[in-house]
């Protein structure tokens, strides 16, 4: 019965944002997934940047198994990691406490639009968060359309922009979410071109953002943050963004290539458990 169900349910995507974000619904994640099933999910993605599943309960493996189709897990446990995981792939964002401390990532409040570890010379693909516990109020997970942004700037600014650099940079020691005034010189980074372009779609973005991009090559500091807080504004302009507010059981993957993303503040004495997968990408160019 369950199985007759299942093979009649029809696949579909719907809009969430109108900028970027959709849902998939009749699509089970919990049985291996066939190849026309497979494509059906990627130009989906591919097409909408970020898409959700809702209702899934999916354990470790099953969630490992899903980002496999569309690459290799990065390992994520580096020397500075608190806890290791039960897959070297895998990491928990959450603000879980044990004896006082915070034992995952990412713990605290509200974090500023990022491109998950640019600050490495092959940033990865994908991301997977699937949610197991959210609070009551906020902590939504805010995405920007990398592509328009990029398609909306002046003329005069994609001149001055074409060909440059940009140094990203992540300083663990600070909390991770805002920016600090000061970075230690030796915080992992990574020289990456300003615009990419996406080696699937073939459509140019920015690959900057407020978190993580420090300065332009060969540019003066005032010019050089002059033309960064222009791109940081037209990635964060509202028709640019879309804002997912989570449920318990979503299982969400975005674009790490073309687009980036920011969190609400949400109340700290509530429990806000994501368990995150990263697919390994290619040296953006
Ligand atoms: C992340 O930046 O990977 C975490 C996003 C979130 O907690 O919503």
């Amino acid at each position: 019965m369950v199985d007759q169900a299942r093979a009649t349910m029809t696949r579909e995507v719907v809009k969430l944002g109108k900028a970027l974000g959709a849902e998939i619904r009749g699509v089970d994640l919990t049985r291996p997934m066939d190849d026309a099933t497979f494509a059906f999910v990627h130009k989906a993605w591919l097409d909408n940047l970020v898409i959700v599943l809702r209702g899934m309960s999916l354990d470790t493996d099953q969630q490992v198994a899903f980002g496999t189709r569309f690459g290799e897990p990065a390992p994520t446990q580096t020397a500075n990691i608190v806890r290791r995981t039960e897959h070297p792939a895998i990491m928990y964002i959450s603000n879980r406490k044990e004896n006082g401390k915070f034992i995952d990532q990412l713990p605290e409040g509200e974090m500023q639009f990022h491109i998950d570890q640019c600050y490495t010379v092959r940033p990865p693909k994908a991301t997977i968060l699937h949610s197991m516990n959210i609070p009551s109020a906020g902590g939504d997970t805010l995405f920007s359309n990398h592509y328009m942004a990029y398609e909306c700037l002046a003329p005069s600014v994609k001149a001055r922009i074409a060909g440059a650099k940009v140094l990203n940079v992540y300083d663990y020691s600070n909390a991770g979410t805002m920016k600090n005034d000061r970075i230690r010189d030796d915080a992992p980074q990574a020289w990456h071109p300003v615009v990419r372009t996406h080696p699937e779609s073939g459509r140019k973005c920015l690959f900057v953002n407020r978190l993580m991009s420090m300065k332009l090559d060969g540019m003066e500091k005032a010019e050089s943050d002059d033309l960064l807080e222009t791109m940081f504004e037209a990635i964060e302009r509202p028709e640019h963004i879309w804002a997912h507010e989570w449920r318990v059981g979503d299982l969400l993957m975005w674009d790490n290539r073309c687009t980036s993303h920011a969190r609400q503040d949400f109340p700290a004495q509530e429990l806000r458990l994501m368990r995150r997968l990263t697919i390994k990408g290619d040296k953006p160019v």
